[in-house]
């Protein structure tokens, strides 16, 4: 048994986001969502399975009561290329009308999953939705659709870690960083 990283480092190209910037982004952002939700309890939406580390740490990080649940969605494509279709792979098991929707997304690469899941949720009636996610790319189109809270800009390279794979790999890295091409 090792306790060090180095097996997994070994495919990391460089660190952009070390551990410690990543909690005190989640902290402020928990704080903020706290701040703005108040006692109302928001139905907190993951996107399996990239948003699970990040769901886990923000709703720690938030100290009103919320719900939270998980919906897989899928980008029919190649490991580092998103194609143009989005299908559900596994639904909501909560009702969701008149409930305040968070939706918690790892990453905003084309925008295209938000941008599904946005107009598959409005369909259902809830109160509200807004987006939060951990990292979104400068890209064209990541721009495009609305997203609410944004933890952290980051440049147009395929990044893993902190829930982000390439190819199931890196997604327990407690940080974020560019990965070497294979
Ligand atoms: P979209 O292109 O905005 O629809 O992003 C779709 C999904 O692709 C994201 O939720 C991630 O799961 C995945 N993805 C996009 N960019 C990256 C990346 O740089 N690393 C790992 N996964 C990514
Ligand atoms: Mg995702």
């Amino acid at each position: 048994m090792t306790d060090g990283w180095d097996a997994l480092a070994a495919g990391i190209e460089c660190e952009l986001l070390p551990e410690a910037d990543i909690q005190q982004r989640v902290h402020e952002l928990g704080q903020e969502l706290a701040a703005h939700y108040g006692d109302r309890k928001p139905l907190l939406v993951g996107v399996l399975n990239g948003a699970v580390i990040f769901m886990a740490d923000l709703v720690r990080q938030m100290p009103v009561a919320v719900d939270f649940e998980f919906m897989a969605v899928s980008s029919y494509g190649l490991a580092t290329e998103t194609s143009g279709v989005v299908r559900i792979l596994k639904d909501l098991s909560t009702d969701i009308t008149d409930r305040e929707v968070l939706v918690v997304e790892d990453i905003i690469d084309s925008g295209l999953t938000v941008r599904y899941l946005r107009r598959i949720l409005e369909e259902r009636s809830p109160a509200d939705i807004k987006v939060v996610t951990l990292l979104r790319k400068e890209k064209a189109g990541a721009h495009d659709v609305e997203v609410d809270y944004v933890g952290f800009e980051i440049p147009d390279e395929f990044v893993v870690g902190y829930g982000l794979d390439m190819g199931g790999k890196f997604r327990n890295l407690p940080y974020v960083g560019i990965a070497k091409v294979p």
